[in-house]
């Protein structure tokens, strides 16, 4: 008879296309067998009446990321993947910052020297490029997508960071030539520069304006030219962290256009909105974050993107400030203006239970669609699939159980987070991930980090599909 480590009996097994109930044996931290009567097993874990999914993927989140401004983000790498395990999420991908002049190899190898051995979810990094020289585009960003990272992003707004059109176009060039996938954030600097102005020579320094300086017509306008960039050179892009209809819809005739475009959106789109940044006593400071949360008919619009395909992953954008800290929201100068608020909210612990409740317990999108939104469509778009967003045999143990019966609001009390806030403080979910496994190494319980050493690893990745597919036809 087969022996395994480890058997989930009893589930509803959910992979982005289909589901079944059965038995998913596990030998070697690997799924080995899938189906009923697998044999006998060291451990056994009952999923019955749950739903058993392949781990959470967040491709878009910051951890230990440094500001020029000497703020500090709350979490390090032990507490920011301590925290996405406990909200079934077990790999996640952040961002390497590229300080101007410095070496991409130098950015990596502090980055790597942070997260070695602190972490309890998978990471892969992508690369921030704020200085496109050509040694960088030329030698350095082609020798590393070899060696397996394959994904940079790239800011049209942020003093600093912000890149301009002709650096862009440099910058997509080098993507197209070593086959990497670009990301951009796409917000106008010029007209957000332009409109802090304004605001501040009418003495509006509270949080709020955070969202009057950043309207949705400056999103809207980057948007549209980040995509005609990459058509300019014919390259895929992916479009982050999208907040609004008029954004949407520049993805979605795109795509009709047959442009590779990828479109991603966030919680915060979908729960959030500009009238949370006016709390009194300076609290909307806990959601300035860029872009900004918008209005209700923004948050319809981001839906419709969920459910008509034009979003085709759903990140958190985890970046994680304390609110009462001189080093966080309310530091010296961020309690002067919104402009020096530290960008950034926390929420890859709560990413998946509000796509969860939002989307699957009120109908909106099936549990295959929740599948490849959480997880499969990141694998496959960031070059970590079939290892990583499917329940199949060969495919790494990670996996997650889900009780929607559970039902509980957010508090900040029960997260994970080196914040001391969550922007969803009370919100109601039905629905929560009990249950989070690496490797098939049980990392949260009930909620709760199961006490397994921080055994994440590094991943290194192949060259996005869609890169591929975009070379072959050109
Ligand atoms: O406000 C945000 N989103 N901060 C994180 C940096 C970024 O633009 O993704
Ligand atoms: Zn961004
Ligand atoms: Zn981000």
């Amino acid at each position: 008879m087969t022996h395994y480590d480890l058997i989930i009996h009893g589930g509803l097994v959910v992979n982005a296309d289909g589901q079944q109930r059965c038995d998913i044996g596990i030998r070697d931290g690997v799924i080995a067998a899938l189906g009923t009567d697998l044999g006998t097993a060291s451990e056994q874990i009952d999923a019955t009446g749950k739903i058993v999914v392949p781990g959470g993927i967040d491709s878009h989140v910051h951890i230990a990321q440094p500001s020029g401004d000497g703020s500090v983000m709350a979490d390090d790498f032990a507490s920011g993947t301590l925290s996405a395990v406990c909200g079934g999420t077990t790999t996640v991908l952040p961002f390497c910052l590229q300080q101007k002049g410095q070496s991409l190899r130098e950015v990596l190898k502090d980055y790597h020297a942070q997260a070695e051995g602190n972490c309890h979810a998978d990471v892969s990094f992508h690369l921030i490029i704020t200085d496109p020289t050509p040694n960088v585009l030329g030698q350095e960003l082609p020798a590393l997508v070899e060696e397996g990272y394959t994904s940079f992003k790239v800011f049209l707004t942020y003093e600093g960071m912000r890149l301009y059109d002709d650096e862009v176009l440099a910058t997509m060039d080098c993507a197209r030539e070593t086959g990497a996938l670009m990301m951009v954030h796409c917000e106008n600097e010029d007209a957000i520069r332009y409109l802090i102005g304004k605001h501040e020579a009418q003495a509006k320094f509270e949080p709020k304006y955070h969202a009057t300086t950043r309207p949705q017509v400056v999103e809207r306008e980057a948007t549209h030219r980040a995509i005609s960039l990459a058509e300019v050179v014919d390259v895929p892009v992916v479009i982050v962290h999208v907040s609004n209809g008029p954004a949407m819809r520049e993805i979605r005739a795109a795509k009709e256009r047959g442009r590779a475009v990828v479109g991603e959106t966030c919680p915060q789109y979908l729960v959030l909105t500009a009238d949370d940044l006016d709390l009194a006593d300076w609290e909307g400071a806990k959601f300035v974050c860029s872009p900004p949360p918008r209005d209700t008919q923004s948050q319809a619009d981001c839906w419709e993107g969920i459910e008509t395909g034009v979003f085709d992953i759903f990140s958190s954008d985890h970046c994680p400030f304390r609110y009462d800290d001189p080093n966080g929201k309310l530091s010296a100068a961020g309690q002067q203006s919104f402009r020096y608020i530290p960008n950034g909210i926390p929420g890859v612990e709560t990413r998946l239970p509000i796509l969860f409740s939002e989307g699957v317990a009120k109908g909106r999108i099936d549990l295959e669609r929740f599948v490849a939104l959480s997880s499969t469509n990141h694998a496959k778009l960031y070059g970590l699939y079939p290892q990583k967003g499917v329940i199949a045999v060969g495919s790494d143990a990670d996996i997650v159980i889900w009780d929607a019966g559970k039902s509980a609001p957010i508090e900040q009390a029960r997260l994970h987070h080196g914040a001391d806030y969550t922007p969803y403080e009370g919100l109601h979910i039905n629905g929560w991930p009990v249950l989070s496994m690496l490797r098939g190494v049980v990392v949260m319980a009930d909620g709760e980090p199961a006490g397994a050493a921080p055994a994440g690893q590094h991943l290194a990745r192949a060259r996005s599909p869609l890169v591929a597919v975009a070379q072959a036809q050109l």
